[in-house]
């Protein structure tokens, strides 16, 4: 973990043939990154490794996207680490990642500190298994005053499901006489999803080729930009962080409306 202490340049200065930090534009960048960490169990499988060897080695490839994310200056870098379609899986699968979040999140803990990183979870924690729950809480309270980058990590997060609990916190606010019926509009919805204090994600990356949501975020990426990349999640590095970037970079994003060339 030493490259953690480099500076910036040092942290992109060794870079392949085709990629380097100068081919994005530091001006330009994403405030809101998004992740879907997907192919961990592939990249063990086709390695002859269980399942469970994919899920560690997702873990480091997420601290060194937060690490490049925290060198350039993100503001918010989020991932998705579990859905609410994710407990359809065997229970020893289920069991072993909620272990892993849980001693990673005390393992990591200190970098999150030393990076001035503030955590966020998106999703309902409190169904989690105690012992997961509990360290979540406690490095939510540990890093609620850092100022730096936001990490927020979707955890038993669904955006159907995000929906729903927004809708019945519409009807609860209505009932009470705190909101007006007329007065239920787009910020009204945006403000009980577990992002109300988020900007919505520019860029949604997804690794190991699928190409769907699962989801995710359904309302926040409106209008994201999509990267979908074939490289397994455990191999996707800063290398794959700039490229992503670079092809966001060369984008037109339009929001509906027309280039100022046209
Ligand atoms: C993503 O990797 C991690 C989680 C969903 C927890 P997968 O476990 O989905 O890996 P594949 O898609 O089976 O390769
Ligand atoms: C999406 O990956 C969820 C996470 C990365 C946590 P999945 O592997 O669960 O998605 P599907 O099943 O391929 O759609
Ligand atoms: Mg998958």
């Amino acid at each position: 973990m030493q490259y953690d202490e480099t500076k910036f340049a040092e942290y992109f200065a060794e870079h392949p043939e085709d990629i380097s930090i100068d081919d994005i534009d530091m001006a330009r960048l994403p405030r809101h990154i998004s992740c879907i960490m997907d192919g961990n169990g592939r990249w063990a499988t086709s390695r002859g490794m269980n399942r469970g060897e994919g899920h560690k080695a997702g873990i480091v490839a997420l601290r060194e996207i937060i690490t490049a994310c925290v060198r350039m200056g993100v503001d918010v870098l989020s991932a998705y680490a579990f859905s609410t379609e994710n407990w359809n899986r065997p229970q020893s699968e289920v069991n072993l990642l909620m272990h892993l979040f849980a001693k990673t999140f005390i393992d990591e803990l200190p970098l999150l500190k030393r990076e001035n990183v503030r955590v966020e979870f998106l999703g309902d924690i409190s169904a989690l298994p105690q012992k997961t729950r509990e360290v979540f809480e406690y490095g939510l309270a540990e890093t609620k005053d850092h100022t730096g980058m936001i990490l927020a990590l979707a955890v038993n997060y669904g955006a159907r499901a995000e929906l729903a609990r927004a809708a019945r916190l519409i009807v609860q606010d209505v009932q009470s006489g705190k909101l007006m019926a007329e007065k239920v509009d787009e910020k009204a919805v945006a403000a009980r999803l577990y992002t109300s204090d988020l900007p919505d994600p520019e860029l949604v990356i997804r690794t190991s080729g699928e190409m769907r949501v699962s989801n995710y975020l359904l309302w926040q990426i409106a209008y994201s930009e999509f990267y979908v990349t074939d490289t397994y999640w455990p191999d996707f590095d800063r290398w794959g962080l700039v490229r992503a970037i670079a092809s966001f970079q060369a984008r037109d994003r339009r929001f509906g409306g027309l280039t100022d060339s046209k």
